[in-house]
């Protein structure tokens, strides 16, 4: 397949070595303009400026981009995409008044989601996590990571696995699995939080770890939720069962996470509205990606992470949605360029970085999607013509994007 009438073609790898854009190194977006794009398979095979278009190289299937210009998929390196239901009581209750933690304190946000999971079959878990899927590949998304953490007992963790895993094999999308026991403590367990350190490290990483359902452990290190020594704690149990960490930190609280991750070789740390100049310093001298999620912060009204300083002080940032029914119920990732570029003062070409080759590092995928060149995932989208590429998060809900491919097939 041949895509031509390129207008622009962002997000370009061309040497094969691209893994993630670090701090100034993130500021300019490489693109061609005029340009086509190759495709056999599953693989991208080539690009070039149309006045370098080899003879022969179109075919009956040639797609003609009408101007149109071609970003990578954008690469969600954090959702929580599989629950039960919806949680727009406790959306209503914020309305009212109410911050995340009174929530979370009356029994409500994860816990309820618990409940309702616990119900859910595996059918119906799936099913519903598919539509979600499907509304975040249609929007641009070609790379998802999907954590557990509402199952908080050995049996609910391990059906919302299986529930990812099988999601892995049914989507074109890239998918990594997660496993979050230490979202927060289970009912069983209440008053009881390190009984229930102990019970996701001796029964639900060795379960995990046994079914191979888990890429990643995740721990919610946070005021109110687990602290850094419980953290490492697990991550030391998930070491053994050789799985790195990506950790939720610095959401509620500066809470040591960040140190906490990096000395346990995080691939992520998430989240980050609440970090300082010694936490960006860290990271930028680690292979710790920072993502922020400001998703979750237009949703929850909290501060937003500071992005733009990270960059500047060498970091990989890392952009995602943080889909999940409680702090952003939504998956999509062009809101979070804009949101990002209008919030967190990131310039659009560092935003879409951020979206697309970082998230790809975020999730340990940086090697196989997030940019265009020879070898990688067909996974991109087309959009109408622009006249600059700060029109893309500028006109934030125009319908710009015009086709989906993945795996070299539209989706
Ligand atoms: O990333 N912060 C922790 N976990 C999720 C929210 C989970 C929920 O409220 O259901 C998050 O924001
Ligand atoms: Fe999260």
């Amino acid at each position: 397949m041949l895509i031509y009438n390129i207008g622009r073609l962002c997000g370009l790898d061309r040497t094969g070595s691209l893994r993630r854009l670090s701090g100034h190194a993130a500021d300019s977006l490489d693109c061609i303009s005029d340009a086509w794009l190759s495709v056999e398979g599953e693989l991208i095979t080539g690009f070039g400026p149309m006045s370098e278009l080899p003879d022969g190289a179109a075919s009956h299937d040639s797609v003609d981009a009408r101007g149109g210009w071609v970003f990578p998929s954008f690469c969600d390196s954090h959702t929580h995409i599989i629950y039960a239901g919806s949680r727009e009581g406790e959306f209503r209750d914020k309305i009212d008044g109410l911050s995340y933690e009174e929530i979370a304190r009356r029994g409500g946000g994860i816990l309820n989601s618990a409940d309702r999971l616990h119900e859910a079959s595996e059918d119906e878990l799936f099913e519903q996590a598919m539509t979600r899927v499907a509304e975040m590949t249609a929007a641009g998304t070609g790379a998802i990571e999907i954590k557990s953490g509402y199952g908080l007992t050995t049996a609910d963790e391990l059906k919302m696995l299986r529930v990812a895993r099988r999601i892995q094999a049914s989507t074109p999308a890239v998918v990594r699995t997660t496993f979050l026991g230490a979202h927060a403590v289970g009912r069983a367990y209440a008053g009881r939080q390190a009984e229930y350190v102990d019970l996701v490290c001796r029964e639900m990483l060795p379960a995990v770890a046994a079914e191979g359902l888990a890429d990643y452990v995740d721990v919610f290190c946070d005021e109110g939720f687990f602290t850094p020594d419980e953290t490492s704690e697990l991550l030391e149990a998930a070491a053994r069962f050789g799985l790195r960490p990506k950790i939720h930190a610095n959401e509620l609280a500066v809470s040591g996470g960040v140190q906490t991750g990096v000395v346990h070789g995080a691939l992520s740390v998430d989240h980050l509205e609440r970090i300082g100049d010694g936490e960006i310093a860290l990271l930028a001298s680690s292979d710790t990606c920072a993502t922020m999620l400001p998703g979750a912060s237009f949703f929850l009204g909290m501060p937003y992470g500071p992005a733009r300083k990270a960059f500047d002080g060498g970091c990989t940032v890392a952009l995602a949605s943080d889909y999940n029914p409680g702090s952003s119920p939504s998956g999509n990732m062009r809101m979070v360029v804009s949101l990002a570029c209008i919030k967190m003062k990131l310039t659009p070409e560092r935003a879409i970085n951020a979206a697309t080759i970082n998230g790809a590092y975020a999730m340990g995928v940086s090697d196989l999607v997030g940019a265009i060149g020879a070898g990688r995932l067909a996974n991109f989208f087309i959009t109408a013509p622009l006249p600059d590429l700060a029109f893309f998060p500028y006109a934030y809900t125009s319908p710009l994007i015009r086709e989906c491919y993945l795996r070299g097939r539209k989706v």
